[in-house]
């Protein structure tokens, strides 16, 4: 089939990767000429394990080309993607400005049959207003049809996700786009669920939102484990062996991060707001993760008794491991808070560093290692756990240290063990601490 996917990012790229490997032409437009001259060459503008491969390999097999014009893509592609960005507006709302301007430009080229399909996580009733916009604009008349195909990938974990979804959504008006996006996806072994556009919006936005909830929940669990001194790791894995429940989304920590919770939960309180729905749970689900942070941050003042003055190394930035992306990450607010109180902050990340500088500049120092990160430190906070943190050499990062004081951010590490360490360490909800 020949498609054509708008956004070459996190979700483009790794859509229009996927789908060549299966075998499809795919025309990857981005407004960005810069990541389309490295894409070009087959360098990927940021870090997903295994998506270089497949864009050099779909580049060699002249399956996947990359466009900056919408035409290019439009004319030859009955189906279509738009998978731009949707970032929150000030107010929490989503900005749908990118995914507006698209389906004005796919409007002004097409001249046939097209099906527009929402890749991007919008808000519901976006399908509704993308037809209404297109009934305005629509210039040719070539009948365009819409739908939504959530994408529920990790980043980190993106193409692996894309080929092993636990399920497919969409959201179709007609069989003929439903039968499209059918022989799509007919090699993937995932059910299917095929629904109107309006709920198939909803599933991506409550999905997110449920998985939110489970962490707050879980955070909210850990303040309590603090102050009696039980340990949220075993209350969560009691809690995950029901298979009501289960284990996943059951990690307490600094809580969520990223593209997608923070915008898409603050995106669904919103629409439902307009709605004329009060969605508080979701408001309180947000609040419990802001508060995670401030509690990092007492716990670390608490150890150190002030932050002024003191060497503090951060081990990660990313917002999860696996990935160079900051966009929303707790790292940023952590270091913010860090500054503020007078703490000179130092960090090292496996991938992220490259962006790190470019966001922050002078405000933070960037160690070669994590054992170049712990000379002199006064205190190692734990932030993103990659794997290589929990392979570290505690022994050596010790002698390293002015002040032997970790504050694990992810609960990744023994408190009995750092304790025998010889650590001051404070997790997040694991009991006394040591
Ligand atoms: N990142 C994730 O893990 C993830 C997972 C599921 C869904 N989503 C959703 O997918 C959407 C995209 O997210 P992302 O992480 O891929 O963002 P991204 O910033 O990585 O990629 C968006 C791309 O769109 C391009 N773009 C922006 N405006 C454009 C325009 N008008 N025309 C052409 N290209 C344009 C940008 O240059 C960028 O390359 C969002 O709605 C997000 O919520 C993201």
């Amino acid at each position: 089939m020949k498609i054509c996917v708008v956004g070459a990012g996190h979700v483009g790229l790794v859509t229009a990767a996927c789908f060549s490997e299966m075998g499809h032409r795919v025309v990857c437009m981005d407004q960005d000429r810069k990541k389309l001259a490295g894409l070009r060459k087959g360098k990927v503008w940021f870090y997903e394990p295994g998506l270089e491969d497949l864009v050099v390999k779909n580049l060699k097999k002249k399956r996947l080309f990359f466009t900056d014009r919408v035409a290019e893509g439009v004319k030859q592609s009955e189906v279509i993607f738009i998978a731009v960005g949707t970032p929150p507006l000030p107010t929490g709302d989503a900005d749908l400005t990118a995914v507006e301007q698209v389906v004005r430009q796919i409007a002004q080229v097409a001249d046939g049959y097209r099906l527009i399909v929402e890749k991007s996580t919008v808000p519901v009733e976006t399908g509704r207003r993308i037809k209404q916009a297109l009934e305005m604009m629509h210039r040719k008349k070539a009948p365009i049809e819409v739908a939504s195909n959530p994408e529920f990938l990790r980043e980190g974990s993106g193409v692996y996700d894309f080929f092993h979804p636990d399920r497919i959504v969409f959201g179709v008006e007609s069989a003929r786009a439903r039968d499209l996006l059918e022989q799509l996806y007919k090699p993937f072994k995932a059910p299917i669920l095929v629904t109107d556009i309006a709920s198939a919006e909803l599933i991506k936005h409550a999905s997110n939102a449920y998985l939110s909830m489970k962490i707050s929940f879980i955070n909210a669990v850990s303040v309590i484990c603090d102050k009696v001194g039980a340990d949220v790791q075993n209350v969560a894995r009691g809690i995950g062996y029901d298979t009501r429940i289960g284990p996943s989304f059951l990690r307490a920590g600094i809580g969520y991060g990223g593209f997608c919770f923070p915008k898409d939960l603050e995106a669904f309180i919103r629409i439902a707001e307009k709605l004329g729905y009060d969605f508080k749970l979701l408001k309180a689900v947000k609040q419990i993760n802001d508060d995670q942070r401030r509690i990092l941050i007492e716990k670390t003042t608490h150890l150190l008794w002030n932050l002024k003055g003191k060497k503090i190394g951060l081990l990660g930035l990313s917002f999860k491991p696996d990935t160079d992306d900051l966009r929303f990450a707790p790292s940023l607010e952590i270091i913010a808070a860090l500054r503020k109180g007078g703490a000179q902050v130092h960090a090292y990340d496996p991938q992220a560093m490259p962006e790190a500088k470019h966001l922050l500049g002078s405000e933070i120092h960037l160690a070669k290692d994590p054992y170049q990160l712990a000379r002199d430190a006064d205190c190692l906070i734990l932030v993103t756990e990659w794997k290589q943190f929990k392979e570290l050499d505690l022994v050596r990062i010790k002698k390293l240290m002015r002040q032997p004081v970790l504050v694990d951010g992810r609960n990744l590490y023994d408190p009995g063990k750092m304790a025998r360490l010889g650590f001051r360490y404070a997790a997040m909800g694991r009991g006394k601490e040591a």
